[in-house]
């Protein structure tokens, strides 16, 4: 399908280059307010992240201690990698002194963490999932970090975040970093969807594409097929359906974000269903789903759990998972139809 999205000419260089992301969010919000400020600084912070991540990744091959695992078990009882450790220590450390974010909640942590010092006056917190998909960090592939920023509300005085259990449409800003070839960031503070690369030799994420649009319907999908006998017979249905249409190709490359990434730029859909172990699935809810739902959303696309839309999900603790379709809004439909056939 091509691609009909505008692209940035070499003409437009001096502009582009100038138009970092802290501008961005200014122009995207179209004041100076402190509210403004805030998400712009905020934005800020996590690009920061994102360079030391991707600073790190690219050399981990030549440092020594920085591949494989650490020996633990996190909270959801997957070994942690040396780079889970690191990317998670990064998140909290760039929003130190930050006077900005009171609380940080990640796949790394049973609980969220606190930073005392910004708790007086930092209004929001931090959701995100450090490294997505490292288990292809050990062989040079992509991998990414998801991200949202919700607001806080009230003090949550028994330390659980209980105020967070929140649909998807409380996400003030929402995106993630893929960390390819290039460092990518796409973000949306819920208008449209941008994505700006990280250019090295300046050291800043600079704007590559305005207003995404993911297409309506495309060629690719994107779901672990070694699970067709964990899988509902729905989705076992659905999949039959696909292999015999022409249209379809099979995209998967077990990092959740490379494989939205391709899907919001060129179309189609992506499935992590729930299995018999587990009926939820595996995608986390609050760090994994609802950010890149947040953003499909915003591009044109369709979230769903097979029988719900995903951004209306009320996560009912702080680490729940849920099955996610995700993608071309025809595409989700035609997935979402199959789910619905077996329940009437
Ligand atoms: O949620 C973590 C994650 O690594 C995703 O990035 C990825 O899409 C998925 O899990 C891969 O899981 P599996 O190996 O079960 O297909």
């Amino acid at each position: 399908m091509v691609n009909t999205q505008k692209i940035i000419t070499p003409e437009q260089n001096l502009d582009r280059d100038c138009t970092t992301l802290s501008r961005h969010v200014l122009q995207q919000l179209q004041s100076f307010s402190p509210d403004a400020q805030d998400l712009s600084a905020l934005m800020n912070r996590i690009a920061l992240a994102g360079k030391l991540i991707a600073r790190r990744l690219s050399r981990a091959g030549l440092m020594e201690g920085v591949l494989g695992f650490t020996g633990e078990i996190n909270v959801q009882g997957e070994w942690v990698k040396k780079l889970d450790v690191f990317a998670n220590e990064v998140f909290i450390s760039v929003f130190e002194q930050s006077g900005l974010v009171c609380r940080l909640a990640s796949e790394e942590m049973e609980n969220p963490y606190y930073i005392p010092e910004n708790c007086p006056i930092g209004r929001y917190t931090l959701l995100y999932d450090p490294i997505d998909g490292s288990s292809n960090v050990d062989i040079n592939l992509n991998v990414g970090s998801i991200f949202a920023i919700r607001q806080q509300q009230g003090e949550d005085l028994d330390g659980e975040a209980k105020d967070l259990l929140q649909d998807g449409y409380q996400q003030i800003a929402a995106g993630y970093i893929l960390y390819g070839p290039s460092t990518v960031l796409v973000y949306s503070l819920g208008r449209g969807v941008h994505s700006f690369i990280l250019d090295p030799s300046l050291g800043e994420f600079i704007l590559a594409q305005e207003n995404i649009r993911i297409p309506e319907q495309g060629s690719v999908y994107s779901v672990n097929e070694g699970n067709f006998w964990q899988w509902d017979e729905s989705i076992r249905e659905y999949v039959r359906y696909v292999h015999s249409q022409d249209r379809y190709t099979a995209r998967y490359s077990g990092a959740l974000v490379g494989d939205i990434h391709r899907i919001l730029m060129q179309g189609g859909v992506f499935l992590y269903p729930g299995t018999k172990k587990q009926p939820n699935g595996k995608i986390r809810v609050l760090y994994e789903s609802a950010p890149l739902a947040f953003l499909v959303e915003q591009a044109g696309g369709k979230t769903s759990t097979g029988t719900q839309n995903l951004l209306e999900v009320i996560p009912e603790q702080l680490h729940a998972r849920t099955p996610l379709i995700i993608g071309s809004k025809i595409d989700v439909e035609l997935a979402e139809s199959f789910i619905k056939k077996e329940l009437c």
